[in-house]
């Protein structure tokens, strides 16, 4: 199974991806977390992309493109991916197709997790003192937010016509939207 977690930034994508990677044996691709690893590792990657990702833009549709495929052409993670952060714009969606046709995929679920602004901005302010992740401030945080309504909304509506999207209620408490995601999970047919 391929699922696909949208939501604005501090909806629980990260969250609730970790906890279904585990429960399903899947494999979590979280494009934020791939791309703060190459700025960590001060590769060349990550000396061009540091100044985007820490002004709350997003980084090329290319960049990003190029690192997902290492991840969709390896068998090992073969039709068992989340994709937490991408597609971000109509273009990666695009793309995303391409590369899943190109090695025989699908995406078999579109999951949507809705929070306010206010809510990212405590979650934001609570996980800053713990991770230090430096698009971390509030006002970053709030461009983080308008990107994600510029860049990303237009995203679910495409989504809206597949019938794959369904959205969860990102308000309430860890435990209780894990359950409801199981819950869709489980209801896809054919799945074990
Ligand atoms: P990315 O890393 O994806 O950041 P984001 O979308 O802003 O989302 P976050 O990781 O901040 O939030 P989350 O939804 O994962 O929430 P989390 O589970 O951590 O992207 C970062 C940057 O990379 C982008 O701005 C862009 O520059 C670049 N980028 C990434 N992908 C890209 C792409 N495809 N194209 C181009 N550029 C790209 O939860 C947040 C906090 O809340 C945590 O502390 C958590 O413990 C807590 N929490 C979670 N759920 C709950 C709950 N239900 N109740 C209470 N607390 C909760
Ligand atoms: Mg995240």
């Amino acid at each position: 199974m391929n699922i696909v977690i949208f939501g604005p930034p501090g909806a629980g994508k990260g969250t609730q991806s970790k906890f279904i990677a585990q429960k399903y044996n899947l494999f979590q691709l979280s494009t934020g977390e791939l791309l703060r690893k190459e700025i960590k590792n001060k590769t060349e990657l990550g000396s061009k992309i540091s100044s985007i990702i820490n002004s709350g833009e997003l980084v090329s549709d290319n960049i990003v493109s190029n690192l997902i495929e290492k991840f969709i052409s390896n068998d090992i993670y073969k039709q068992r991916l989340i994709f937490d952060g991408y597609p971000r714009s109509l273009a990666q969606v695009r793309n995303l197709e391409n590369l899943l046709n190109k090695y025989n995929q699908k995406i078999d679920l579109v999951l949507k997790l809705s929070v306010s602004l206010d809510t990212i901005k405590k979650r934001i302010s609570e996980r800053k003192t713990q991770e230090k992740r430096l698009d971390d401030s509030e006002e970053i945080a709030i461009k983080r937010f308008k990107t994600y309504e510029d860049s990303t909304e237009p995203v679910i509506d495409y989504y809206k016509k597949s019938n794959l999207l369904k959205f969860v209620n990102g308000e309430t408490t860890i435990s209780k939207i894990n359950v409801e995601i199981s819950d869709l999970i489980d209801s896809i047919k054919g799945w074990h």
